[in-house]
């Protein structure tokens, strides 16, 4: 809980500083990375206007990220948990791995289309992707420093003022609106939109016969949580993992004892590579999950109603309906997404 508070009190801080920093920043004009949202994609949600991509911007934000010179004791840097080459997942820890390997309380999630997300977390605690990094940072479990004195540290490095002075322009000293700027500006460009399955939306390539199935299938069960092309209707749902939370989930951050056990309905893009599923970690395969809504679903007071029809619990589908809406989840792999020399 605590964490949301400095979240909180640190939203009001940096608002403040957006603010004047706009006045003061010019971006540099060596724009070969660009913002381009797909064109099968909703309009993004944050707002480029502010923060808009620039090369030097989105280079510096992708050092930082991997940079484990932002955590207390220089050992654990962001991509430790979010792993490029499994969609920014981590598949090694069910629960995420930090400073003096301590362990946190959740899965680390994918990072991709961020651009287009509402709220982050698997409560959604956090209401911008620039707040994003600091709760990393900040989190005990995870960097254990502080914002302060990372930002101390970026400015004791000749390197870092180089590198800000190139993205932001002429800047007296770094400082964290910066440095929050320019993680948003990679996280941002982490667009995952080629997928077979976007490429068969496009028109561009035929389904097997079975991903057909598998997606007739999908677009019944679970389309209605899953949905549109993101594959997220971005609320949040209890999806009958336990009768009993110990995460509360989205009440920890709506205070509403009616979301008990809610958590974001994540993405289902990439899925094959971001195993462990669920927040905690619950299920190592696709085959587990599938089972969960067929045969796994508990029943507890906030449980989501499409998954309780007349009294029965779960989605019926038989083993060869699972089989084949796991063959139509293959089709969201973007190796594109994953293999960009870029990222
Ligand atoms: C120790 C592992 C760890 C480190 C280090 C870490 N993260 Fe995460 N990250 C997580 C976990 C776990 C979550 C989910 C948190 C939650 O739901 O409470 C998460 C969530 C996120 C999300 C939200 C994704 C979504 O769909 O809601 C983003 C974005 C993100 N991290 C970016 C970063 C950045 C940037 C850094 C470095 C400043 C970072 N992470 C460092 C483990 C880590
Ligand atoms: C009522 C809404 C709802 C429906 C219907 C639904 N899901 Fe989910 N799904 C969720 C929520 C919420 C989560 C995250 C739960 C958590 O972590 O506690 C989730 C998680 C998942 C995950 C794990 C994702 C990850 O990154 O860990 C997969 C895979 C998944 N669902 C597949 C499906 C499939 C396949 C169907 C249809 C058979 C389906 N879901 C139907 C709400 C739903």
């Amino acid at each position: 809980m605590s964490n949301y508070k400095i979240v909180y009190c640190l939203l009001v801080f940096v608002v403040v500083f957006l603010g004047c920093e706009n006045l003061l920043v010019e971006p540099s004009k060596d724009e070969k990375v660009q913002f381009v949202a797909p064109a099968h994609f909703p309009e993004p949600t944050y707002t480029f206007k502010n923060n808009p991509v620039t090369q030097s911007g989105f280079e510096l934000g992708k050092k930082l990220f991997n940079d484990p010179r932002l955590s207390r004791d220089n050992s654990v840097a962001c991509s430790n948990c979010h792993i490029k080459a499994l969609a920014f997942a981590d598949p090694q820890h069910d629960f995420s791995v930090g400073v003096d390997d301590r362990i946190g309380i959740r899965n680390a999630p994918a990072i991709q289309n961020m651009a287009f997300m509402k709220e982050f977390f698997w409560d959604g605690g956090v209401p911008h992707l620039d707040f994003v990094p600091t709760n990393a940072i900040e989190n005990p479990l995870e960097m254990d420093e502080t914002l302060i004195h990372v930002v101390q540290k970026l400015n004791g490095i000749e390197e870092y003022r180089v590198l800000f002075r190139k993205a932001f322009g002429n800047i007296d000293s770094i400082n964290a609106p910066l440095m929050l700027h320019a993680f948003s500006q990679y996280m941002n460009m982490l667009i995952s939109a080629n997928s077979k399955y976007d490429q068969f939306y496009l028109g561009k390539t035929q389904l097997t016969q079975n991903e057909q199935k598998g997606m007739a299938l999908f677009k019944q069960h679970c389309e209605t949580c899953h949905s549109g092309i993101l594959f997220t209707n971005q609320g949040y749902a209890n999806n009958g993992l336990d009768t009993m939370f110990l995460d509360l989930g989205r009440a920890l951050i709506s205070e509403d004892g009616r979301d008990i056990g809610k958590f974001k309905i994540p993405s289902l893009r990439n899925i094959v590579l971001t195993k462990p599923y669920m927040h905690n970690a619950r299920f190592a395969t696709l085959e587990q999950v599938l089972e969960h809504y067929a045969n796994g679903v508990k029943d507890s007071p906030t449980l989501d109603p499409r998954l309780k029809n007349n009294g029965k619990l779960g989605i019926s589908l038989s083993k060869e309906e699972q089989q084949l809406i796991i063959e139509f989840l293959h089709t969201l792999t973007d190796k594109d997404f994953v293999s960009n020399e870029l990222f």
